[in-house]
């Protein structure tokens, strides 16, 4: 198995900020991608030192930050444009303004940071951000279309509160959902064409109104595998019962709650899918009879009655198609750990099976951290040691890869 490594850790960022609003909350991004240990240099439009200092982003990265000003009249030995140009691996601006949009769209370069990009073949992320008739506007919309018809990536703002006071689309997205796009662009696409579709979370079962039967399970791992798939280029449907973290917002999402919606969305989804990876934690049993309003408290006892939910990876693999990958997962005491997994493995007919031992705060359940063992149907177990989930995804994603060779 590869050691894993952050996508962002070592790469190096051209981060470009313009001369808009959203400018202050560039150095929170900038914070972020330095603990992802990315190398970051900044560049600073002219219109962006009126907003916020080259100080407080020097402070942070711990290097010189480039203004309008070094463009002519550089440091000894610097040609700005054509080393910032050379030293990145991705070039992200954000908050990017319509000027700026203007000036890189009919290729001036009188700007440092347009003849930086022009001087560059690193991938470009541009996040527009502005009031909302401005990004409406047939001139940006223009710049717009012809900056993305060369391959630069201009991403749509988000629609809500605008500083102006007014509301519509021109709001800077949020840090993570930058940090999402730029770390997909620096993973290697080695789910391109691929549609994966992933179960997370617990299911409910009703019993009566307000009551229902569920488990532990918060949806943190299946969540990690949909948006670790995402970034590595699949294209990812989370079939999903109630989350306590919730996914990116760039990952398509099917909710549900009892266990005969989740086998209703994933048979109605297998046709079309080449890898499915069932890590919802779904009820077994729900009960028998339901109450349609609120259960009383008028005996002294209670004995309710439970039957078999839908067996969806059973029924999943019965429906299998040559080549689909089937993926269970299996939560389980230690002790019964090994024999479990394979028993489930063998027979629901799975490709592999990622097993999490249940009695350690450390793992499974509720927990950040996992530590899983993989089963696979050839015989082989490899062991994934404690990790973040988001590591762990990462590593049962590249077993994936490897059984698709
Ligand atoms: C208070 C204020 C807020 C502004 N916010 C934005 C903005 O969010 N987006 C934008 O495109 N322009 C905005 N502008 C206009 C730009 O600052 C202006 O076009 C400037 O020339 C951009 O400079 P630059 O392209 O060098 O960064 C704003 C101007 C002011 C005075």
């Amino acid at each position: 198995m590869k050691p894993f490594r952050r996508i962002l850790t070592g790469k190096k960022i051209l981060l470009g900020v313009c001369g808009g609003i959203a400018a202050y909350k560039i150095p929170g991004l900038l914070r972020r991608l330095i603990k992802e240990g990315a190398g970051v240099r900044v560049i600073l439009t002219e219109g962006a030192e009126a907003f916020i200092t080259p100080l407080t982003f020097e402070a942070l990265c711990r290097e010189k930050v480039f203004c309008q000003c070094d463009f002519l009249n550089p440091p000894p030995g610097c040609i700005p444009h054509t080393e910032l140009g050379a030293f990145a691996e991705a070039i992200l601006v954000a908050p990017a303004t319509a000027s700026f949009l203007a000036s890189l769209a009919s290729g001036d370069a009188r700007s440092l940071l347009v003849a930086t990009i022009l001087a560059s073949r690193a991938p470009v992320l541009l996040f527009p951000a502005m009031n909302t008739k401005m990004w409406e506007h047939p001139a940006v919309k223009e710049n717009v279309k012809k900056i993305a018809s060369w391959g630069y990536k201009v991403f749509t703002p988000e629609e809500g509160a605008l500083a102006c006071g007014e509301w519509g689309p021109g709001r800077l997205p949020e840090e993570e959902i930058i940090l999402a796009h730029l770390e997909k662009t620096l993973a290697l696409q080695d789910f391109s064409n691929c549609k994966v579709l992933i179960t997370a979370g617990p299911t409910r079962e009703p019993l009566d109104a307000v009551r229902f039967l569920s488990n532990r399970s918060s949806g943190r791992m299946g969540v990690a595998l949909a948006e670790a798939a995402w970034k590595r280029g699949a294209e990812v449907i989370l079939v999903h019962g109630p989350l306590s973290s919730s996914p990116l917002p760039l990952i398509r999402r099917i909710p549900v709650e009892t266990a005969a919606q989740m086998a209703e969305a994933v048979l109605s989804l297998l046709p079309k899918v080449d890898i499915l990876l069932m890590a919802a934690a779904v009820a077994d049993y729900r009960p028998q009879d339901t109450w349609s309003g609120k259960l009383k408290k008028t005996s002294p006892s209670l004995t309710i009655s439970l039957e078999r939910t839908p067996d969806i990876l059973k029924e999943v693999s019965s429906r299998r198609k040559p080549g689909q990958v089937i993926v269970g997962f299996a939560a389980e005491e230690e002790e019964f750990l090994p024999q479990e997994a394979r028993r489930k493995l063998k027979e629901k007919g799975l490709d592999l099976i990622v097993a999490n031992p249940i009695d350690r705060p450390e793992t499974g359940f509720e927990s950040a951290t996992n530590e899983v063992f993989l089963f696979f149907a050839d015989g082989r177990k490899i062991h994934l040691p404690l990790a973040p989930k988001e590591v762990i995804a990462w590593q049962i994603l590249d077993a994936i890869k490897e059984l698709q060779k």
